[in-house]
């Protein structure tokens, strides 16, 4: 039986200030009741105007945040890593860590270290980063390190400071050591937006390409529409932490976006100059 990667049934998430009460009342609800499911090799957008909840999703499904306890159940590829708050066994755990990679819009690489070793230790997803550092690879971890900075078209840079890269070499290395961690579900909070209009769209190509490849699922949030509608096939969309729709990027367009944001939606309309459209020669010979 297959599962679906991700899975959420009535997931909610309220952020206390400290030392005030903790009733809904008193606190900042950034996610109410949100249920959906993605299957396996799906590629989905999550969207929504600044505040909508959308990193607060990435972080409960990548176990950085818990729900609220009263109820709900995030499951993934079918094993439950929370239920009604609670965290799940230790393995349940173990299992959501090792399925999945997270690439943030700050890209997390440890600036000091070489772009080969900062895709060596997202393989040791069990471990401190400060006990993956120094660390003796095997080999074979290494070709395969090797292997992923060559399909992300890094290999020549594989033993340069990650510091010394550009932002869109930085979010490259990201992809390439979530690709091999293993992950089966990569989860990308903003991955492109503190990235210029050709690198947003080399990073978006090479992932989307990567996961069509490796049937990984993919969840990447988004400012911009444009992007959603280019790479990828479903959008979830938020708004003030509610689930306001799930469709075919293909159904999304201007008139939906007003009625959903009002005023907010130009935020998600704005294009980036330079545009997603042009075919980009460069990085059709990646990958
Ligand atoms: N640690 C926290 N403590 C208190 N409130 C928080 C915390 N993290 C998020 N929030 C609040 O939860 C809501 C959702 O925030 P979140 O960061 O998930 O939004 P977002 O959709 O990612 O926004 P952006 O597009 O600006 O990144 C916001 O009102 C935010 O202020
Ligand atoms: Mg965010």
């Amino acid at each position: 039986m297959t599962y679906p990667s991700i899975g959420l049934h009535r997931v909610s998430k309220t952020f206390f200030r400290p030392n005030s009460p903790t009733t809904q009342a008193s606190g900042c609800q950034a996610l109410r009741s949100v249920s959906f499911q993605i299957l396996p090799g799906e590629r989905v957008a999550l969207l929504g105007a600044s505040g909508s909840g959308k990193s607060t999703l990435i972080r409960l499904l990548c176990g950085l945040e818990a729900p609220d306890t009263n109820q709900g159940e995030i499951l993934i590829e079918g094993v439950p890593l929370f239920r009604a708050g609670c965290r799940a066994s230790r393995s349940a755990f173990g299992h959501a860590r090792a399925a999945t990679g997270v690439i943030f819009q700050q890209f997390n690489l440890v600036g000091q270290l070489s772009v080969l070793e900062n895709v060596l230790v997202g393989q040791c997803a069990s471990l401190p980063i400060w006990r993956a550092i120094g660390r003796n690879f095997s080999r074979d971890a290494r070709a395969i390190a090797l292997d992923c900075l060559e399909k992300v078209g890094l290999a020549d840079k594989a033993d340069q400071r990650a510091s010394t890269l550009s932002g869109g070499q930085q979010q490259r290395v990201a992809v390439a050591r979530a690709l091999a961690k293993g992950s089966r579900i990569i989860l990308a909070d903003e991955p492109v937006a503190s990235l210029d209009p050709a690198s947003s769209r080399r990073v978006m190509k090479i992932l989307c390409d990567l996961a069509a490849q490796f049937g990984i699922t993919l969840l990447v949030s988004l400012h911009q529409t444009e992007v959603a509608k280019q790479f990828c096939s479903r959008v979830i969309a938020l708004r003030q932490g509610e689930l306001v729709l799930d469709s075919l990027t293909t159904e999304l367009s201007e008139t939906v976006l007003r009625n959903l944001y009002g005023v907010n939606a130009e935020e998600l309309l704005t294009t980036s100059s330079g545009g997603f459209d042009v075919v980009d020669s460069e990085v059709l010979s990646v990958a």
